[in-house]
């Protein structure tokens, strides 16, 4: 069955359950701050579950394109992609687990649907814990369905439970469904660390608020929110073992070896690299597909699809793709537009956009990827001071690779793991963020005519943002986290997780406290540590951001710890009087509040 048919039948069957369709939301959230591509269908639908009515109803189905940067390490096994199709079913307080889980196992093993046989499914329910009780109502629904006791596993939160990227808000224990993809016949007690078994399936029962001081309190509206990944069981349907045979795919990764010139069998290597180029190249294409207009660059969405080009160059360049001048990206992007174009027009509206953009941006690349490799071999290949071969490479050594060269530090990752070596990552990103400041300066300095060097006053800032933070949560609760930042020379701005409009005692009490602060005159001090010691002292890390091993943390006094790049005031006498100007909304469930040193 080819994935078009599977989306019909899908939404063709939750139709038949009264369920109405709608359409795919945007790659791209709409005012969400907090991630920065649609990671999953429930995004869009926030509100709904939350009890606002949808204007289709209680009941809808879709088919969700969805990206997930997180898996992008993973990209290259059988079954991840950081691009995909995610059909989904959904109870706005209507249906709950029973009839949820029965429709999904009458669509995966009916005859007229999917007709899967049964002894090569297995489920995982919640276990249980402080928070919530373990699933047994999602466990005995399964039961009654015939599937077996062995093929029930249970397990903790990590696994089994799902909610906005953790944070507060509407989540509950789920039910994940698993298909045998090995070649002999499944094991009787399933083993949900095998590799073979591949999920396929979630079901999640959304009855839970998580709450500001992270407990979770019943939701008035029971939902249901499930996500049927649409290559990996097109696998199964098609007896693929492996997600790039599905027919999309294969086509891509066929076209990857043409240009690439790679025949016969393929090295385990090889394989590896047609696999990230073609996962890369089908979501960079749907990324400049995006209304919004994404195009390469160092920041936000524009950093991801930056990432994904150079990435696709250079495992072009290991396969032994050879370039005479003209761009091979655009080719590939080429056949993801025509295998897509019908379902998703954008694709072919846009087309010339896509292409120009990957055409510029695979040239720029190529201007300084033959002399940045140059440069990797012969960091490499330098001796130390003390004259023993490199384990590592200096904060400067990848500095200059990203600087000079264009390298993401992801791949100066990639390149450095490829030698077994390290990199000094936080020393990067403390670079990075110093340049950063310098040259935003020297783009202020410009605006102004040259008037003002304002570099001190950003970092006096900066600083004045941790107080601040701390000071929130000392006011508002534990729970609050950063959601953002944004610092110029005249004022801070600084988005955090909460959900109403503060008091103007609240706003009183917050620069309080940072005020008198600044008059206890206390030390800033910076010092290095493990990621796992930072967590334990307790200092602020930002939620989901992914960190090295060894991180920089700021202390202001016992005041306030975060993790941190820099640069910050060495006291907070330098800092003067803290004063808010503004305290809104930047988007559901965050506020913004706008503040200036005098
Ligand atoms: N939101 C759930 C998931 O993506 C269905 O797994």
């Amino acid at each position: 069955m080819k994935t078009t048919q599977l989306k019909e039948l899908y939404l063709k069957f939750f139709e038949s359950k009264n369920h109405k369709r709608i359409a795919s939301a945007s790659l791209i959230p709409e005012n969400d701050p907090s991630v920065l591509f649609t990671t999953a269908g429930m995004h869009p639908l926030v509100p709904f579950l939350l009890g606002h009515p949808h204007p289709s109803g209680k009941r809808l189905c879709d088919n969700q394109i969805c990206i997930r940067t997180g898996d992008i390490d993973e990209v290259g096994d059988a079954s991840h992609l950081t691009f995909f199709e995610m059909l989904g079913n959904w109870s706005l307080g209507e249906y709950f687990k029973e009839e949820a889980i029965s429709w999904s196992f009458e669509f995966l093993t009916g005859k007229d649907w999917l007709n899967l046989p049964i002894d090569k499914l297995a489920v995982t329910c919640f276990a249980g814990d402080k928070d919530a009780p373990r699933d047994t109502v999602a466990a005995n629904s399964w039961r009654k369905l015939g599937v077996a006791d062995d093929r029930i596993a249970f397990l903790q939160k990590e696994d089994n439970w799902w909610g906005p990227a953790g944070e507060i808000g509407p989540c509950g224990p789920d039910s994940e469904m698993f298909y045998w993809t090995g070649h002999d016949l499944a094991p009787k007690v399933f083993d949900p660390k095998d590799k073979h078994w591949v999920e396929i399936w979630n079901d999640v029962f959304m009855q839970y608020n998580k709450n500001k001081d992270g407990t979770f309190t019943p939701l008035a509206q029971k939902n249901v929110d499930t996500g049927l990944g649409v290559e990996r069981v097109a696998m199964v349907l098609q007896g693929k073992t492996n997600v790039y045979e599905i027919h999309q795919l294969h086509k891509i990764l066929e076209t990857v070896k043409e240009i690439a010139n790679v025949s016969g069998h393929p090295t385990h290597e090889q394989i590896n690299s047609l696999r990230i180029i073609t996962d890369h190249i089908r979501a960079s294409t749907f990324i400049l597909g995006d209304h919004r207009g994404i195009t390469p660059s160092n920041m936000d969405q524009g950093y991801i699809l930056r990432r994904f080009v150079r990435r696709i160059i250079r495992h072009l360049r290991l396969l032994g793709a050879k370039y005479s001048g003209k761009p091979l990206t655009p080719m590939l992007a080429e056949v993801v537009i025509d295998l897509y174009k019908d379902e998703y027009p954008m694709l072919n509206e846009r087309r010339d956009f896509i292409l120009t953009e990957l055409k510029r941006e695979e040239t720029k690349f190529r201007e300084t990827l033959e002399n940045g490799l140059k440069m990797f071999d012969k960091i490499v290949a330098s001796k130390d001071k003390e004259g023993q071969s490199k384990t590592a490479l200096s904060k400067e050594d990848a500095f200059l690779l990203y600087q000079s060269y264009g390298f993401p530090i992801e791949m100066i990752e990639e390149l450095a793991k490829e030698q077994k070596i390290s990199v000094d990552t936080a020393g990067f990103e403390e670079e990075y963020k110093k340049h950063q400041e310098l040259s935003r300066v020297g783009a202020e300095k410009k605006f102004k005519g040259g008037l003002a060097d304002s570099s001190e006053m950003t970092t006096k800032l900066h600083t004045a943002t941790h107080l601040l933070g701390e000071a929130l949560r000392q006011v508002l609760g534990n729970e609050i986290k950063q959601k953002g930042s944004n610092i110029t020379p005249e004022r801070l701005r600084f988005d955090f997780n909460f959900d109403r409009k503060l008091t103007p005692e609240e706003i009183k009490k917050i620069e309080s406290i940072v005020n008198m602060k600044i008059k206890e005159a206390l030390d800033v001090t910076r010092s290095e540590m493990s990621f796992e010691q930072a967590k334990e002292m307790g200092a602020q890390a930002e939620f989901g951001a992914k960190y090295p091993p060894i991180v920089s943390v700021y202390c202001v006094g016992e005041f306030s710890k975060e993790i941190c790049g820099g640069p910050h005031v060495g006291n907070l006498r330098e800092l003067g009087h803290f004063k808010i100007l503004k305290e809104e909304s930047s988007a559901q469930g965050v506020r913004r509040i706008k503040a200036v040193l005098e």
